[in-house]
């Protein structure tokens, strides 16, 4: 498989777009706090990338009926937002937004602790965010995209957390969803034994359970929850190949850092 490197004007597209989507996580962080509705969240995020003159991808994408994802605690991903779900003290939440922008997708996440978090939970946290990170240090015009797998596996697995293997990172561009697919794990496939090359974009977004890798998908046929009910944690970027490594285009321009001093 090849993938389609973008040109420099696509990647500048590329690049308005990731931004103006960690500019909305940027946005929402001081507001996750207890008490508030993972609605009121949608709201914020959803009237922000309106007012940019960007378009919430989610909003209507195969039916998903929210501007962002909410998912606390034991769900892994896809959570809707909704009036009923009010973060408490205690709980996690990765909020996940893609911004549409002048035609170009940007996608991110994060991970926020909602008060006073357990340090099994900060943990958890933590090593979501540096199996990302360590997997975007392998990124580089040359290398190859099933080392992202192995290193999130590897690192995940020695600490005794599952990686989950049902959704993975992805292409995008023009489009929200295209090849290639983003395994987080190493699957031997020879289709992922693939070079990358310099103007690449993709997604890289490993979901680290505290348990088993498996979820399940609840009656609202999105929310994915874990089946043993133990949290999971997710970060997300949005990159770009370059020579010497990647950019990585939804990085905070505020300088907040994502993981917010786990
Ligand atoms: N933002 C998610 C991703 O990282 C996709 C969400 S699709 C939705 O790819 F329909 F659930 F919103
Ligand atoms: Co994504
Ligand atoms: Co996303």
């Amino acid at each position: 498989m090849r993938i389609k490197p973008k040109n420099s004007v696509e990647l500048k597209k590329m690049a308005a777009a990731s931004e103006l989507a960690a500019r909305t996580l940027d946005m929402i962080t001081p507001h996750i706090k207890p008490g508030i509705s993972t609605e009121k969240i949608d709201q914020l995020c959803h009237e922000f990338m309106i007012k940019h003159n960007a378009v919430p991808a989610t909003l209507g994408y195969r039916g998903f009926p929210k501007s962002c994802c909410t998912s606390i605690n034991d769900v892994i991903c896809h959570g809707i937002p909704s009036e009923k779900d009010i973060l408490k003290d205690g709980d996690i939440i990765n909020v996940d937004v893609t911004a549409i922008l002048d035609g170009y997708h940007g996608d991110t996440s994060r991970m926020y602790p909602v008060g006073d978090v357990s340090e099994e939970n900060r943990l958890l946290m933590r090593t979501a965010y540096t199996c990302m990170m360590d997997a975007i240090d392998t990124v580089k015009s040359g290398s190859f995209l099933d080392e992202i797998g192995k290193t999130i596996q590897t690192k995940a697995e020695a600490l005794g957390y599952g990686v989950v293997r049902d959704y993975c990172g992805h292409g995008l561009g023009r489009v929200f969803h295209e090849d290639p697919m983003v395994l987080h794990y190493y699957s031997g496939d020879p289709r992922q034994h693939i070079r990358l090359r310099k103007g690449s974009t993709f997604t890289i977004e490993p979901m680290i359970n505290i348990g088993t890798f498996d979820g399940e998908v609840m009656e609202d046929d999105w929310t994915v929850r874990t089946k043993d009910r133990k949290n999971s944690a997710q970060y997300e970027h949005t990159i770009a190949v370059t020579e010497g490594g990647s950019d990585i285009l939804t990085k905070s321009p505020e300088g907040y850092t994502d993981n917010l001093d786990l």
